[in-house]
C-alpha cells in the first residue's frame, strides 16, 4: 500500500458529477502533482483529503489509516492556499503560532516550533515583520511555514505559486521543491502550469473530469501520453488524425484523407484500417531547405515568432498548419524566411501514437 491511497473518491453537487471515481497513490517523500484545467475537480479533491469536504463516495488512507471519515483538525494534514490567507494584523511569529495556540501546546513548544518552521522556509528573522511587509515570495514561505509547522505527515498545495509572477515563481518552484526535500514531507500539489507541474514532480496526474486520466513520471507522461487529452496538456503538439493504410517492421503509413498520407516510424502495433492519431511535437520537428532535404513533407513557412531562445514556425504542409519550434544560440541562430520552401522531418520515436478511443476530436 502506498503512503497516500485514494481510492474511487467521488463527490457530487446536485447533477454534477465533480469527482469521478478518482484514484491516487503517492510513495513516502513523493511529490505529486495535480494538474488538469480549470473546474476538473483539483481544488475539489484537495479538499476532501484534507477534510474540509466529506465525499459521497470512496476511501483516503494515509500511511496504512483511513481517514476519510476523520474531522480535518485530526488528520494532520498541511495546507497552503494560492491566497496565503494571511492574518494580516498579526506578525509572521503570530500567523505560524496561531494553529499551535488554538491546540493548546505550551509557550516554550511553540517558540521552538516557530523558529524552526521559519528556519525551514529560510525567514529567520522575519518573526516580528507584518504580511504587508514581506514580498509576494515571503509571504508564501510564511505559508509555507505555517502548514509545516505542524510535521504534518501530508502537504497539500493548491495553485500555491499561481499569484507570483513568472521570474519569481520559478525560484519558488524550484525552493518549494528543496524544502519539501529536506523536510521530507509527502506532498500534493495542484497546478493548472504544464511546466510546473513538470519540473517540480516526481510523478505528474494528468485530471480530466473528476478523473486521473494518467499518473507517471514528467517524461513519461510527455512523451508517453496515453492520450491526445494528456499530450496537450503537457505542451504543444501537432495531432494527425487518419487511418492506418499499411504498416511493415518500421511502422506504417497514416492515411490524411485528400490524397495525403504520412509515414510513421513507430514501434507502436496497430492494425490496418484503425483510426488513430499521431502527435508530434513543435520542437521535435527539424526544417531544412527543401531542395537540399529528402524528406516527404513539405511546405512553406507562413509565419515566423522570434522568441528569444526558440523561433516558433507555422509551415503550410498536408495542407494544414504545422508549428515548428527551432531553439535559438548566438552560434546558430534560425535563417528561414517567410514564403520559403522547407523540408519537415523528424526522429523515429517523436511520433506519439495516441490511442483513438480518448483521442482529441
Ligand atoms: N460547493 C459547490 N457547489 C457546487 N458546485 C461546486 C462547488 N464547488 C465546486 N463546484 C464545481 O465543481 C467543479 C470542480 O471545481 P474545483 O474543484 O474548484 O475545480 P478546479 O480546482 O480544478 O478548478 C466546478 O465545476 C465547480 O463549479
Ligand atoms: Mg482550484
Amino acid at each position: 500500500m502506498a503512503f497516500l491511497e485514494i481510492r474511487d473518491l467521488t463527490k457530487v453537487y446536485g447533477e454534477k458529477v465533480v469527482l469521478d471515481e478518482l484514484n491516487l497513490s503517492a510513495q513516502d517523500g513523493e511529490f505529486i502533482s495535480l494538474l488538469g484545467p480549470s473546474g476538473c475537480g483539483k481544488t475539489t479533491a484537495l479538499r476532501l483529503i484534507a477534510g474540509f469536504l466529506q465525499p459521497d463516495g470512496g476511501s483516503i488512507a494515509v500511511n496504512g489509516r483511513e481517514i476519510t471519515n476523520l474531522p480535518a483538525y485530526r488528520r494532520n494534514i498541511g495546507m497552503v492556499f494560492q491566497s496565503y490567507a494571511l492574518f494580516p494584523h498579526m506578525t509572521v511569529g503570530q500567523n505560524i503560532a496561531f494553529g499551535l495556540e488554538q491546540r493548546r501546546f505550551s509557550r516554550g513548544e511553540i517558540s521552538k516550533a516557530v523558529d524552526e518552521s521559519l528556519d525551514m522556509v529560510r525567514l529567520n528573522g522575519f518573526a516580528s515583520r507584518r504580511p504587508a511587509e514581506l514580498s509576494g515570495g515571503q509571504q508564501q514561505r510564511v505559508a509555507l511555514a505555517r502548514a509545516l509547522v505542524f510535521k504534518p505527515q501530508l502537504l497539500l498545495l493548491d495553485e500555491s505559486l499561481s499569484a507570483l509572477d513568472k521570474k519569481l515563481r520559478v525560484q519558488m518552484q524550484l525552493e518549494l521543491r528543496q524544502i519539501q526535500k529536506e523536510v521530507g514531507v509527502t506532498a500534493v500539489f495542484v497546478t493548472h502550469d504544464h511546466e510546473e507541474a513538470l519540473t517540480m514532480s516526481d510523478r505528474v496526474a494528468v485530471m480530466r473530469n473528476g478523473r486521473i486520466v494518467q499518473l507517471d513520471t514528467p517524461s513519461n507522461v510527455y512523451r508517453a501520453p496515453v492520450d491526445g487529452f494528456v499530450a496537450e496538456s503537457l505542451g504543444e503538439a501537432n495531432f494527425l488524425r487518419g487511418s492506418v493504410r499499411s504498416k511493415d517492421g518500421s511502422g506504417f503509413v497514416l492515411d490524411l484523407g485528400d490524397g495525403l498520407s504520412l509515414a510513421v516510424a513507430t514501434d507502436r502495433q496497430v492494425d490496418v484500417g484503425e483510426t488513430c492519431t499521431v502527435a508530434i511535437r513543435p520542437e521535435d520537428i527539424e526544417l531544412a531547405p527543401a531542395r537540399s532535404a529528402r524528406s516527404d513533407v513539405v511546405g512553406h513557412v507562413r509565419s515566423i515568432a522570434f522568441a528569444g531562445n526558440t523561433t516558433l514556425y507555422v509551415i503550410e504542409a498536408l495542407r494544414r498548419e504545422i508549428r515548428v519550434r527551432r531553439p535559438n544560440s548566438a552560434a546558430a541562430e534560425n535563417g528561414f524566411a517567410l514564403d520559403q520552401e522547407v523540408a519537415l522531418a523528424w526522429n523515429a520515436g517523436a511520433a506519439l501514437v495516441l490511442s483513438d478511443r480518448q483521442g482529441v476530436s
